[in-house]
């Protein structure tokens, strides 16, 4: 990243929220459950499924937490009742884990349980790595108890080749994806190549445990990668998935489906879009820069 680049990604924060709101809307599904569901309608049209994510992070009290539970019930309902293919994905700090780990799990179970009770399935997104051991745990037993509950492995972790043997062990379904988060050295792989080499090595590994693996990337050179670990185990479309996230790289997620790939879009919708589009900013700046523009632009 050029110099250039880094002060606009890291000034990305002070944008104003109006502008962030107007260069993000491709990211997120709208702040209502309506316009959600709409999205996921379109996509399954395409010939993708998806995962509905409701934004916000930490919960500051309980019954923001109980909120929570009882949105993604809602979701829950309009997808049966559409009739779509959708799963929903759950951050465990919104479902109140900084508050009470027994509140949370008590919380999640009940999301997992209603989930199960209609054929549909809950993928736990992975947070920075002060939750990682913690949600490792936490799913690992509900998948035990319930089944219907899969997990997200960070490539850029040190420790994920740990996780994924485990996990693979398990059984549980894994999304795999390189990591979004600001993590210190000692925990997170910094240079691009490691965390790509990283992202093949646990790949390979889950592949070949049988496991099945969401893989959750835009990088093409990934993509390949999974192509051929497939390819050379023998398994066949729809025993993994790809997974993107609305609004990024849509050409290659239609040459995918295209191929008879198995695609799944990550479908975040919700009043608490600033956080999450903030991230997506600082990640990409291409977007920042473009971000940038708007501003000076007017
Ligand atoms: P990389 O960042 O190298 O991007 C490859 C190419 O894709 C770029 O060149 C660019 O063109 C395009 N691209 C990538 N991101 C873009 C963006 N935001 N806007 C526009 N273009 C973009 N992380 C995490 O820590 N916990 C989690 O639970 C999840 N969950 C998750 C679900 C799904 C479905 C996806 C796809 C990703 C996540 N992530 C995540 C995020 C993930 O860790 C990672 O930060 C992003 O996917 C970007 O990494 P890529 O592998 O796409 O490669």
């Amino acid at each position: 990243m050029g110099i250039v680049d880094r002060v606009i990604a890291n000034s990305v924060p002070a944008i104003p929220r109006p502008v962030v709101r107007r260069i993000s809307r491709r990211y997120m599904a709208g702040e209502d459950l309506e316009e959600a569901i709409g999205t996921v309608r379109d996509l399954n049209k395409q010939g993708c499924v998806a995962t509905l994510d409701v934004l916000g992070e930490s919960t500051k009290d309980r019954a923001d937490a109980a909120g929570k539970l009882e949105q993604y019930k809602r979701v829950i309902d309009a997808v049966v009742e559409n009739d779509l293919a959708s799963g929903v994905s759950v951050k465990l700090t919104g479902l109140g884990l900084d508050l009470d780990e027994g509140l949370c799990r008590s919380n999640l179970e009940e999301v997992i349980v209603y989930a199960g009770e209609r054929g549909r399935f809950v993928r736990v997104d992975m947070e920075d790595s002060s939750y990682t051991a913690r949600t490792i745990r936490i799913v690992l037993d509900m998948h035990e108890r319930h089944g219907n509950t899969g997990a997200v492995v960070q490539a850029y972790l040190r420790r994920s080749l740990g996780d994924v043997r485990l996990l693979a062990e398990a059984g549980v379904s894994v999304r795999l994806c390189k990591g979004i988060y600001v993590e210190p050295r000692e925990v997170a792989y910094k240079g691009f190549d490691t965390v790509r080499q990283n992202f093949v090595l646990l790949l390979e590994e889950l592949m070949k445990a049988g496991c099945y693996v969401g893989v959750a990337t835009h990088d093409e050179y990934l993509v390949w990668h999974a192509l051929r670990v497939s390819h050379e185990l023998g398994i066949p479309k729809g025993g993994y998935e790809f997974q993107m996230l609305l609004g990024v790289d849509e050409q290659l997620r239609r040459i995918l489906v295209e191929g008879g790939q198995k695609v799944r879009v990550y479908v975040p919708f919700g009043k608490d879009w600033y956080e999450y589009s903030t991230r997506r900013l600082k990640e990409n700046p291409k977007i920042a820069r473009y971000v940038a523009q708007d501003v000076v632009g007017g």
